[in-house]
Order: C-alpha cells, then sequence, then structure tokens
C-alpha cells in the first residue's frame, strides 16, 4: 500500500524543487545585478513623496510624482531627492539647504544637474552645437526638451523624429544622423532582447552583460556629440565588439537548448522506471494475497 504514496511524491518532490532552484537563482540574480546603488531602500517611504500627494496640496504640486511614477528613473529607484537633493527621511527639514537640498534647476543648469550622474554624455553634449549654443544663448536643445524631465523613459531611436527635431533647423540634419546610428542601434536592441530571454531561463550572462552595457552606453553617449561622422566613423567598430558578444549568446542559445533536451529526457527515464517499480510492485502484491 504505501508504495502508492510513496512513488507519486518522489515524482513530485523531484518536479517541485527544479522549480525551487530555478526560482531562488533568479532571486539571486535580480539582487546582484537589478538594483541600483541610488536612493533609499524600495519600498521606505519617502517624506517627498508623501507631502508632495497630500491631499492639502494642489493639483500643481501632484504633477510630479505621476509624471515620475511612470518614469524609467522610478523603475530604477531614483527619486526626487537623488535629482533635487534634501532628506526624504525628514518631513520637517526635507526641503533645506542645509540638508543637501537643491530646489528645482534653472534651464540653464539643467545638462549640470542631469550629468551628475550622466558623466560621459553630459561631456560629450557641452562639447556639441547643442551644448554650446545651449550654454551660450539658451537656444539649442537641453536634455529635457528631449527627454522631458520627471516623465523619463527609456531612450531610443524613436526620439529622433520630425515634431521634435525640426523646430530649430531642417529635419535632413537630424535624419542623418538617424541613418548613421541604424545599423549599431539595431544589433544593441537585438542582443539587449536575447539577453533578456537568457536571463528568464536562469543562465548566467554577467560578462556579456557587462561587455553589451559597456558599449552600449559608449555608443549612446556618442550620439550626444551630433557627430554624424564621428558616429559613422565608429560604427564598424562597435559592429565588430558587438558581434563577439552575439556569438557568445548564440552559444548560450544552444547549450540552453541541449540541457532542456538532457533533462527532458532524465525525466522521462524516471516515469518509466516509476512504471516499472509500480507494476513489479503490484505483482509482487497479487503473489501475496
Ligand atoms: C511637508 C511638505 C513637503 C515635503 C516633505 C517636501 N516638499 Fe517639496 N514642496 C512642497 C511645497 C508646498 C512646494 C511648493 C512651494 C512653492 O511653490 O512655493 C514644494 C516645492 C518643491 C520643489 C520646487 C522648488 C522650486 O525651486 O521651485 C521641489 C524641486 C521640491 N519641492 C522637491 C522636494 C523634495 C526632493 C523633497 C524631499 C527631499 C520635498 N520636496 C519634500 C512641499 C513639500
Ligand atoms: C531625473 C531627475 C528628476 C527627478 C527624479 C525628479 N525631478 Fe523634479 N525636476 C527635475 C528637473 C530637471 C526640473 C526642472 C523643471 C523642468 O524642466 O521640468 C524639475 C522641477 C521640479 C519642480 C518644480 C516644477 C516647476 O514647474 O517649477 C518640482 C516641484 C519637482 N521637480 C518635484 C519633484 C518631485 C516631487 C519628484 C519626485 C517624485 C521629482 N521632482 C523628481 C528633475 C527631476
Ligand atoms: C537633441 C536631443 C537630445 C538631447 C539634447 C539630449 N539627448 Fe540624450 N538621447 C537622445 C537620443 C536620440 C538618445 C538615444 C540615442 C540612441 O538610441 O542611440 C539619447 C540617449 C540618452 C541616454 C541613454 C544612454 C544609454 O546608455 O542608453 C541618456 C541617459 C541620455 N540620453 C541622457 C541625456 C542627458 C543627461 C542629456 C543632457 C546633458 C541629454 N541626454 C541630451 C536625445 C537627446
Ligand atoms: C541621481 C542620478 C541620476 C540623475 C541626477 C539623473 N539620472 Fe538619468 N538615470 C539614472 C539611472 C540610475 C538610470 C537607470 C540606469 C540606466 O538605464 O542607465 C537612468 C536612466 C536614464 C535614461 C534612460 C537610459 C536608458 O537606458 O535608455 C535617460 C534618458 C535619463 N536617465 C535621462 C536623464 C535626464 C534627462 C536627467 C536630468 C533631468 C537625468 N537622467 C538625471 C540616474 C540619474
Ligand atoms: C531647441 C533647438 C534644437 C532642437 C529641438 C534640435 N536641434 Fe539640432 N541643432 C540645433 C542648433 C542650434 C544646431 C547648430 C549648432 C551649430 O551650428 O554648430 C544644431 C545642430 C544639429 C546637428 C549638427 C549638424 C551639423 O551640420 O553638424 C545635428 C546632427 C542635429 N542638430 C541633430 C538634431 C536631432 C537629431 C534633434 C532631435 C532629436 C535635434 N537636432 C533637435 C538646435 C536644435
Amino acid at each position: 500500500m504505501m508504495k502508492y504514496i510513496i512513488i507519486p511524491a518522489i515524482v513530485f518532490i523531484g518536479i517541485v524543487s527544479t522549480g525551487l532552484s530555478l526560482a531562488s537563482y533568479r532571486e539571486t540574480f535580480e539582487k546582484e545585478f537589478m538594483l541600483s546603488p541610488w536612493s533609499i531602500a524600495q519600498g521606505e517611504v519617502s517624506a517627498c513623496i508623501q507631502c508632495h500627494t497630500s491631499d492639502s496640496m494642489e493639483p500643481r504640486i501632484h504633477q510630479h510624482v505621476q509624471e515620475w511614477r511612470g518614469s524609467w528613473h522610478a523603475k530604477n529607484n531614483v527619486s526626487c531627492h537623488d535629482c533635487h537633493g534634501g532628506a526624504p527621511e525628514d518631513a520637517s527639514m526635507s526641503m533645506m539647504h542645509q540638508r543637501g537640498f537643491k530646489g528645482a534647476p534653472k534651464d540653464i543648469e539643467i545638462p549640470e544637474f542631469c550629468g551628475t550622474c550622466h558623466i560621459a554624455i553630459q561631456d560629450n553634449y557641452i562639447k556639441s552645437g547643442h551644448g554650446k549654443t545651449f550654454i551660450a544663448t539658451g537656444e539649442g536643445p537641453s536634455c529635457v526638451t528631449c527627454h522631458g524631465s520627471h516623465n523619463i523613459q527609456q531612450a531610443s531611436m524613436d526620439i529622433i523624429n520630425e515634431q521634435l527635431c525640426s523646430q530649430c533647423h531642417t529635419y535632413d540634419r537630424a535624419k542623418e544622423m538617424k541613418q548613421a546610428l541604424f545599423l549599431v542601434e539595431n544589433k544593441l536592441n537585438t542582443i539587449a532582447k536575447n539577453l533578456k530571454r537568457l536571463k528568464l531561463f536562469g543562465i548566467g550572462t554577467d560578462r556579456q552583460e557587462k561587455a553589451f552595457f559597456r558599449n552600449h552606453a559608449e555608443f549612446r553617449a556618442l550620439f550626444h556629440s551630433i557627430d554624424v561622422d564621428a558616429v559613422r566613423a565608429k560604427s564598424s567598430d562597435y559592429t565588430q565588439r558587438l558581434e563577439i558578444i552575439e556569438t557568445e549568446i548564440n552559444e548560450s542559445f544552444k547549450q540552453l537548448t541541449y540541457r532542456r533536451n538532457y533533462s527532458a529526457y532524465l525525466f522521462l527515464i524516471f516515469i518509466g522506471l516509476s512504471i516499472v517499480v509500480f507494476l513489479l510492485s503490484k505483482s509482487y502484491d497479487q503473489k501475496n494475497t
């Protein structure tokens, strides 16, 4: 009789433990690689957000929090005080200059304001026609002209569009830039997608990911020079570097398919054995009754 319970129990434990080990791996991975070093711990209450959304505040004060909530910064734990300074843990002192509160930047201060974290981009921007014109006359685009300030999303080539880029000059200049970025951008996007897929399967991809992020960040900082020739000249360099990463990713996918086939094979053997044990035990029971 016991055997009727033991065999299904073994099968059940086998399946559950495989699932659990995958889940805990994913958790460690997220802890080590997904959380950014900025900001107070997730889940801790920020006095900035609490007060700016309280009922006693006029809608004008609520608006920034609402926009920020859907932003890429919010997803990466970059909160109000990371940009504006101040003390999020102390409601009565939070907007005091003594506690590092910077307030809202004036237009002219915006590149430096964003550049405290996006250093390489600020560097290229300041040296570019855009940056020089903006600093000298306020006429060029600043970071927030193209990205917004609170509802900032992940950047992509889609930002380069006629409506935005033809405000100050013909779209031709912008379009040339878009064409120059095109091939490398496509490769970056494919690699990002494949890294995400591998991660979902619990495959470690630290090294590829680091190499990818470095190239990704460098290339996108390069855009901010708005130097079409420089982007064209470097494109083949980047393509080559990204192809090395792609080859390694393809190798991981091959191993994954192999591993899946192998575990399916093991599982079938296991089921087969269970059936044999079951039949044997049945005939044994029959003999003994
Ligand atoms: C107790 C309520 C309260 C808290 C806490 C609070 N704020 Fe404010 N904040 C306000 C109000 C009210 C205004 C509008 C003041 C005005 O328009 O004169 C404001 C204005 C601001 C401004 C615009 C200032 C300017 O220069 O125009 C910024 C930026 C800001 N808050 C950020 C923060 C940050 C960051 C924190 C947390 C570190 C924070 N606030 C905490 C109530 C609060
Ligand atoms: C990525 C950086 C960044 C973050 C994060 C951020 N802000 Fe701002 N904030 C800015 C910039 C830049 C401005 C300057 C005005 C503009 O260009 O919109 C600004 C302006 C403001 C102003 C003044 C707006 C005005 O119209 O004068 C307030 C109030 C404010 N922010 C509140 C907040 C609150 C509350 C949070 C948290 C939910 C927050 N900000 C998060 C960058 C940021
Ligand atoms: C003329 C418009 C424009 C201006 C001005 C601009 N950006 Fe960008 N930014 C873009 C575009 C377009 C991309 C995406 C480029 C791509 O997909 O290759 C981008 C990409 C980015 C990225 C993503 C980088 C990455 O690693 O993925 C960041 C961060 C960024 N910009 C920050 C800034 C900051 C900070 C400033 C001001 C110093 C700024 N941008 C000024 C248009 C602009
Ligand atoms: C306190 C540091 C900090 C400040 C200040 C800051 N950012 Fe960021 N930003 C981050 C982090 C962290 C990320 C998420 C990691 C990443 O995607 O690179 C990010 C991501 C971004 C992205 C998306 C990058 C991508 O992967 O496509 C853009 C665009 C961006 N920031 C623009 C800005 C602009 C514009 C400002 C100024 C208004 C600004 N940031 C101010 C830290 C900051
Ligand atoms: C707020 C005004 C403004 C906006 C918006 C703007 N630009 Fe510009 N852009 C300028 C100015 C001013 C110059 C000229 C700088 C100079 O003469 O060196 C320039 C120059 C350029 C150049 C350099 C052309 C050359 O001959 O070297 C490129 C490329 C460019 N912009 C791309 C873009 C793209 C892409 C966008 C949209 C994402 C954009 N611009 C949006 C103001 C703007």
